[in-house]
């Protein structure tokens, strides 16, 4: 598999960092995750656009402008011997001694790589997930994309540790987002989503589902939601770009609703996927 490390693409294993590399030592520096269709990225200047926002919040400089990062990610795509892919991009604080402030006059370390996109199997489209809930102990910068993850890899693992495919998170009795994706509701044919606010990581997918519920008249609030109501939903989702729309149908071993994948996720998985057809074809 061909890898791009700062500036070079070559095979994965030749691709080597130091084991000062801030990221390795500190957790310091933020990623993005871009699913990619029959080689074409799905809202690519999307993620551009969030991974400035994330190195904005870090206070790091964009090493590359945005169009030499397309440039270089369609390179790592048609270097693949698979056509649909998940690229993953990580850019850390580079190579220093280990100090907290950030050092002077160091590049930062830029690693893409790609992998086959494995997304849900249409059996699982058809039984839907469990989900169990916690207390997001997260700190309160969540917008920012952060390869520093062990508070979602701990509280995820509660999902894992019961069967269970995510842990939704809920912080002073309001829903913030799952683990590793953001949560909808639906209440009385109402699509509900939290806010975008610095305790969650806004989706593009969150994006695009708000995008889609617009274009066909799905009655939806942006609003906060209480524990009470993700506990009374008629339905909740799952939502990510690996993920796409993923009902939950039980939630703490309760059933959701009618405890299977609802009407209203199984239109919008309907839309999502017919509105990725059209941007392959376009
Ligand atoms: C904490 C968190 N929230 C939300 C998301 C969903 O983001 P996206 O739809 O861009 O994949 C993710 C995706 O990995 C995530 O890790």
């Amino acid at each position: 598999m061909s890898v791009f490390l700062n500036g070079r693409f070559t095979p994965d294993a030749e691709a080597t960092i130091s084991v000062f590399d801030r990221g390795f030592v500190f957790g310091d520096g933020v990623y993005e995750l871009v699913p990619v269709y029959s080689r074409k990225p799905f809202r690519l200047d999307d993620h551009l656009r969030r991974l400035q926002a994330s190195l904005d919040e870090i206070r790091l400089a964009n090493p590359y402008a945005i169009d030499e990062w397309r440039e270089l990610i369609l390179q790592l795509i048609a270097l693949q011997d698979f056509a649909d892919q998940s690229v993953y991009i990580q850019v850390t604080r580079g190579v220093a001694p280990r100090d907290h402030p950030f050092p002077k006059g160091v590049s930062p370390t830029v690693f893409v790589f790609a992998q086959p996109l494995v997304t849900a199997s249409a059996e699982l489209k058809r039984t839907g997930v469990c989900a169990v809930t916690a207390v997001d102990n997260r700190w309160s910068r969540c917008n920012i994309k952060a390869i520093s993850l062990l508070a979602n890899i701990l509280l995820r693992q509660q999902a894992v540790d019961v069967g269970c495919a995510e842990t939704l998170l809920l912080r002073e009795g309001w829903l913030t987002e799952g683990a590793a994706s953001n949560i909808f509701v639906v209440k009385n044919g109402v699509l509900l989503a939290p806010p975008p606010s610095n305790l969650i990581l806004t989706g593009i997918t969150y994006d695009v589902v708000l995008e889609l519920a617009a274009a066909h008249g799905i009655p939806h609030e942006v609003r906060a939601i209480s524990e009470a109501e993700v506990r009374s939903a008629d339905e909740l989702w799952m939502t990510s770009s690996t993920r796409e729309i993923m009902a939950i149908v039980t939630l703490d071993g309760v059933a959701v609703g009618a405890g299977v994948p609802g009407p209203l996720a199984q239109r919008m998985d309907a839309l999502y996927q017919t509105f990725k057809q059209q941007v392959m074809r376009a």
